[in-house]
């Protein structure tokens, strides 16, 4: 529908029929104007399942949904590194969706991981915004080749659960920039969802769901989106600013209490109606963008779609350790030991939770091989140590050739609803674990979990599989893992630091009250961990798998270049194993030289590609000025600052294999006014300002004659007084002259300094 007839719809609409179609008809659904011939149309979480609720609708996935599919979560998605997958994902999901009739997909979620701790971290991707936001973009593409829409959430800065509908994050600017909003950036511009949610807390002091600058400045104006805002469910403050700030559609009914807010504002003069009518002309968009090109023909093939989240779920599991125990021989004795060995925990609980059509178990999945046994070892409903369970499973693994033990998070202890208080896995799991180990020098340890756990007994076993909450096909594809059949290829997307206090947000999260500081800035994940040079468990990007890979002819297409430019790199990868594999090559760019605080590198491209042994790719990447820029607070836009970057690419961010050097030159100026308390090195370093300072140098120097402090003292008392005189503000001079200076000329020294960069900029 074009945007005239829209707009014709709406002007048949009455002022109280547009102040409803802003808000649910119910739990789940738009509203119909039957009048006008407008249908109402569906919602559903969401984001990596579809959760249709026929019946009785809520947002915190305790009322039955239908029969669906659970792929794995975005943990777990988010490892594979692999774009053409997420794709045929979201494909997947919205042919899902076009089979039930649902319009909107409630997802991805891109909430940076800024602590291991979050509950919903099962449901975000990455502790990196690139790599959050390249994934993004595929799952969304691919929802929406099939013409249903997605909903990036939850915009932004929900990193918590605790006091979530609430909380106040207090991000500085470059931060906001850099980390929070760059998760959503790129894929809003480049996928075009066709909503964004809203998230439930506050940024800054303003309810995401009022938040001008977020929902029109940014969202809109600046990246061009032009889609419905749609709240979270119960995101809603004050509704009349909410249609100002941008938001459109408030979830769910508000049972037309906050559509007679709306009417009298307008009523009232409070509220322009062009505001209002634009917002109902978005959301009408969207409505009939679907409608119109609803498939009627597509079915909802659950055993097709199980194959689909088999295959996703094989590229997001991580070897994360093999002492070379792995892959297990198919005919020997293995004892599989753990409750998750057969019933897997392979998603988390809230707006999420999946009713999964079937779920695949490692025990079901190894059901005809009579060389493997099983203990349970523990239970999940209650962290207690069961010594006989324990016993029954050391028995198990001593009288096997290698034992597997399934362990993680039971859902008691991570979910949407609130924060884990630390990163321990239960204790009972810890001691099975410690316990095995003793008696199985070949001991297999396969995680189940959405978040970042503390391995006390990572020395103790010769293999560690994170299986992150892999949805229903988890056991297929693990054990296909396990004997080899499939080659691992995922990369950690979060680093797995060695204990909590390391996590550079442990002193500020979960915050005082609702107030919560974001004083880590920008050193998130391994941008701290990196810029500290610390130790961690394991590392941002790493993973192993069954073959190696050789890294060489590393290339970039230019030394130098302007920040317009852009800069082609390649390298060869070969795989110098034996067996078939894929590998996810890491492009990293670190400033070497830079006036702000920046990390030491950052994630800046990656590919996934598969190799035969013995096959040579080349990989090439393209970097635009935003790969080598920070966010100026001056200038309130990305800048590159004249000087040399490393070109780094790796196997994970602490396994850097080749770089290069290249020098950007910036074509921006960026130039501070003077002021009287500018010291009089900065000054010194600028050749334009450098002249008008002779009379303030000439004084200066003459300080220095007439000083006899530090005669004699060598070198040092030198270097120690050019040190004094640099850090010295302008105004400073005054006080160590004679009186011919005053604060008058001083300024008009400043002023000409001023007036002399202002010129040159302009030329
Ligand atoms: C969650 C959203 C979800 C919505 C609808 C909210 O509680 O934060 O992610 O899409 O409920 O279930």
């Amino acid at each position: 529908m074009t945007a005239e007839q829209l707009k014709e719809i709406i002007s048949q609409m009455t002022l109280e029929e547009k102040a409803a179609m802003c808000s649910g008809d119910d739990f789940w659904h738009t509203k119909a104007v039957e009048r006008l011939g407008v249908p109402r149309s569906m919602v559903s979480d969401g984001p990596h399942g579809l959760r249709k609720q026929d019946q009785s609708g809520d947002h915190l996935g305790i009322n039955d949904s239908i029969k669906a599919v659970c792929f794995p979560t975005a943990c777990g998605t988010a490892a594979s590194f692999n774009r053409d997958l997420l794709y045929s994902m979201g494909q997947t999901l919205g042919q899902e969706c076009q089979a039930e009739d649902v319009s909107v997909i409630l997802g991805p979620a891109v909430n940076i991981k800024r602590s291991p701790l979050c509950g919903r971290n099962f449901e975000y991707y990455s502790e990196d915004p690139y790599l959050a936001t390249e994934i993004a973009t595929s799952q969304i593409k691919g929802v929406q080749s099939k013409h249903v829409g997605t909903s990036i959430k939850h915009f932004m800065a929900n990193n918590q659960e605790t006091r979530r509908m609430s909380s106040d994050s207090r991000i500085d600017e470059r931060t906001m920039r850099e980390i929070y909003l760059a998760a959503f950036e790129g894929a809003v511009k480049n996928a075009k969802p066709w909503t964004v949610m809203c998230s439930y807390n506050r940024i800054n002091g303003t309810y995401a769901a009022e938040n001008k600058q977020l929902l029109t400045d940014i969202l809109r104006d600046e990246w061009g989106f032009d889609g419905y805002v749609v709240s979270d469910w119960g995101a809603v403050n004050d509704r009349v600013e909410g249609v100002k700030a941008g938001l459109d559609l408030e979830m769910p009914a508000s049972y037309g209490v906050n559509d007679a807010l709306i009417v009298k504002a307008v009523k009232e003069g409070r509220l322009d109606e062009a505001v209002l009518d634009k917002a109902v002309e978005r959301i009408l968009n969207i409505v009939y963008r679907f409608v119109e090109n609803r498939d009627e023909t597509a079915v909802f093939d659950r055993d097709k779609d199980h194959e689909m989240a088999r295959k996703v779920a094989e590229e997001s599991i991580v070897l994360l350790k093999n002492d070379g125990i792995l892959p297990l021989s198919e005919t020997d004795e293995i004892a599989f030991i753990g409750k998750f060995a057969k019933k897997p925990r392979f998603q988390g609980g809230g707006s999420s939770h999946i009713n999964s059509h079937k779920v695949d178990s490692a025990m079901d999945m190894v059901a005809g091989m009579a060389n493997i046994t099983y203990a349970q070892g523990y239970d999940d409903a209650e962290d207690v140590i069961d010594e006989k369970l324990i016993a029954e499973a050391v028995e198990a693994a001593k009288a096997a050739k290698a034992a597997v033990i399934f362990a993680g998070l039971p859902d008691a202890f991570e979910s949407e609803g609130f924060d884990r208080t630390h990163m321990r896995m239960p204790d009972c799991q810890n001691k099975l674990i410690e316990e095995v180990a003793k008696v199985q020098p070949n001991t297999v340890v396969v995680l189940h979990n959405g978040s970042p756990v503390e391995m006390p007994w990572v020395n103790d076993v010769k293999g560690i599989l994170e299986a992150y909450l892999g949805g229903q096909a988890v056991g297929g594809a693990t054990v296909d893992i396990l004997f080899g059949r499939v080659n691992p290829s995922a990369k950690l997307a979060e680093t797995f630091p060695l204990k909590l206090s390391d996590n550079p947000s442990y002193l500020y999260y979960i915050g005082e009250g609702d107030v919560v500081e974001y004083k880590e800035g920008v050193f998130v994940g391994y941008r701290y961990y990196d810029k500290k040079n610390m130790d961690v468990l394991f590392p941002f990007g790493h993973g192993l798998s069954y073959t190696t890979f050789a890294y060489s002819n590393m290339k970039l297409d230019k030394e130098k270049m302007y920040d317009t430019d852009t800069l082609t790199v390649s390298v060869d990868v070969t795989n110098t194993g034996k067996m078939a594999g894929k590998e996810v090559v890491q492009l990293y760019v670190a400033d070497k030289e830079s006036t702000v605080l920046r990390p030491v590198k950052e994630l800046k491209g990656f590919t996934k590609i598969e190799l035969m042994p013995g096959e040579t790719k080349t990989v090439t990447f393209s970097l635009s000025k935003r790969a080598f820029a920070y966010f100026n607070t001056d200038l309130h836009d990305w800048h590159v600052e004249s000087g040399e970057f490393d070109i780094l690419i790796g196997q994970s961010s602490r396994n850097i294999v080749c770089q290069k050097t290249v020098y950007v030159e910036s074509t921006v100026e960026v130039f501070k006014k003077y002021h009287l308390n500018t010291t009089i090195g900065d000054i010194m370093k600028d050749p334009l300002a450098k002249p008008f300072l002779k009379d303030i140098l000439d004084a200066c120097t003459m300080i220095e004659e007439n000083s006899t402090e530090g005669e004699g003292l060598g070198a040092a008392a030198e270097e120690m007084q050019e040190a004094m005189m640099g850090y010295l503000p302008v105004r400073a001079v005054i006080s160590f002259m004679d009186g011919t200076m005053t604060h008058e000329k001083l300024q008009g020294y400043i002023d000409q300094m001023n007036a002399c960069h202002a010129s040159s900029m302009h030329d």
